[in-house]
């Protein structure tokens, strides 16, 4: 399988502290049979200042240590990209980097507040000859008053990334709902781990890729963590596989957010 979304590196963000974590990060995913992992660290300004240049010396030099250990992890660079105004800029100049040197991109907007002019600078992005691969939704406060941002972001040519650990229910229900919705309409590019470290937010895809196989299907959860992640490494064409989809309002009240109030009266978020 190939883990797109990955904090392995040491010392760059509040993923792995040390060489032995992300040594043992390394271990858990192969053992769960991952093979190719992109290293992704946080870049989010005033927080977490990496570049591609920081993070390409990181890449080559946990790759020597894994070759070392006999660890068969095939590391790609990347980054976990926190939205600011300059990213088409930023991109274009290669200071922040894509997946492996593609046009795609881990997009992290806010988790808490939904920013101003997020479609705006998701067009521009794309405008620009980007594809950004929004990061786990799901798990995002802001998406059950704003799903229909959501619905439009991906009708405009954003993939779409869900958390392993939000589709087996680690990250609480509400999480767990969206995951199934957006799955359920057939929004979800790829899985990824997100991975964090050995013990909290582990490594590993193949629990989520089970629970996702009864809802939409084995082959479909192949496709997440194998067929698209391997075709965004390769720079190939893909279309995200929600975009043809338009937000549809609801036939009884108007409102796009569907059966949500519903399922929201007695949820504690
Ligand atoms: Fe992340």
């Amino acid at each position: 399988m190939i883990d797109l979304h990955s904090h392995i590196l040491p010392g760059l963000d509040d993923g792995s502290p040390s060489l032995a974590e992300s040594l043992e990060m390394a271990r858990l995913a192969v053992a769960d049979g991952t093979t190719h992992m992109a290293c992704t660290p946080h870049i989010t300004p005033g927080v977490y200042e990496n570049g591609t240049s920081t993070i390409v010396r990181a890449v080559q030099e946990l790759d020597q240590v894994l070759r070392r250990a006999a660890i068969p992890l095939a590391l790609y660079v990347g980054a976990d990209i926190h939205i600011t105004p300059d990213l088409p800029d930023q991109l274009a100049l290669g200071s922040m980097p894509t997946l492996n040197r593609s046009r795609y991109f881990l997009f992290e907007p806010p988790h808490h507040v939904l920013p101003p002019r997020l479609e705006d600078l998701t067009v521009r992005l794309i405008n620009a000859g980007f594809i950004p691969i929004l990061t786990h939704p799901e798990r995002l406060t802001w998406i059950k008053a704003n799903y229909d941002i959501i619905e439009r972001l991906n009708a405009a040519g954003c993939l779409i990334q869900l958390t392993a650990d939000s589709i087996i229910g680690a990250f609480g229900r509400t999480a767990l709902y969206y995951s199934e919705k957006l799955i359920d309409e057939g929004r979800v590019d790829i899985i990824a781990s997100d991975a964090h470290s050995a013990t909290r937010r582990r490594p590993g895809l193949s629990q989520a890729v089970a629970v996702a196989a009864k809802r939409c299907g084995e082959d479909e959860a192949r496709n997440m963590v194998l067929k698209r992640p391997g075709e965004i490494l390769a720079n190939r064409p893909i279309e995200p596989v929600g975009k043809a989809r338009q937000p549809r309002p609801n036939p009884t009240t108007g409102s796009r957010l569907g059966g949500l109030g519903r399922f929201f009266k007695g949820a504690t978020a």
